[in-house]
């Protein structure tokens, strides 16, 4: 029976449970908003090459500018998650992201797609050893943070085709994909 609770300590508790239940659904929000958000910047710079290729180069222009807007937002959601750390805290996250990926996430999913003949099975092909070369990559970055240093390398290249990535000049064709050297950009401080 409520009664036999004083009630002031009735309220603090309820207090108390109404934080916590505020927070656990905030931060579930966050990571459904940061998803959204994410998938949304994705979607529109897609849809912008597509207006672009299709003559439209005002509405790729608007596409382009929405999706600068939806990654501002997922920006911001993932700093509400706490989850920009340190920079060698956040290389720890995403050598373990990438591995999952390589070694748990992609494996099975080009095997299921392989096996449907469904043509995911090419960039998942591509992803699932693109991914083990991020992974390392981030490794050595990780190296070299923990010495106190930033990486040597000032050149980076990445496949467009595939999404490997080889540092200090192109390959004469892509150990992932077979793309020849124009198919690699140098990577600027802003993409
Ligand atoms: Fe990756
Ligand atoms: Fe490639």
């Amino acid at each position: 029976m409520t009664g036999a609770v004083p009630p002031a300590r009735l309220l603090r508790s309820t207090a108390i449970r109404a934080t916590e239940h505020t927070m656990s659904k905030t931060l579930e929000n966050l990571h459904e908003a940061f998803a959204g958000e994410s998938q949304a910047h994705q979607k529109y710079r897609a849809f912008a090459k597509k207006a672009e290729k299709e003559g439209f180069p005002n509405v790729a222009k608007l596409f382009r500018t929405t999706a600068e807007a939806e990654r501002i937002h997922a920006e911001g959601h993932l700093q509400a998650l706490d989850e920009v750390a340190s920079t060698a805290d956040n290389l720890k996250a995403a050598i373990a992201g990438e591995t999952h990926e390589f070694k748990e996430m992609y494996p099975p999913m080009l095997a299921e797609a392989e096996r449907e003949g469904h043509k995911a099975k090419r960039m998942f092909g591509f992803a699932v050893k693109a991914e083990e070369v991020h992974a390392r990559l981030y490794t050595m970055a990780l190296e070299a943070v923990a010495r106190g240093v930033d990486l040597e390398v000032t050149d980076f290249y990445l496949c467009t085709v595939c999404g490997h990535i080889e540092l200090g000049q192109p390959p004469a064709s892509c150990p992932i994909c077979g793309a020849n050297p124009k198919a690699f950009t140098k990577v600027t401080a802003m993409l």
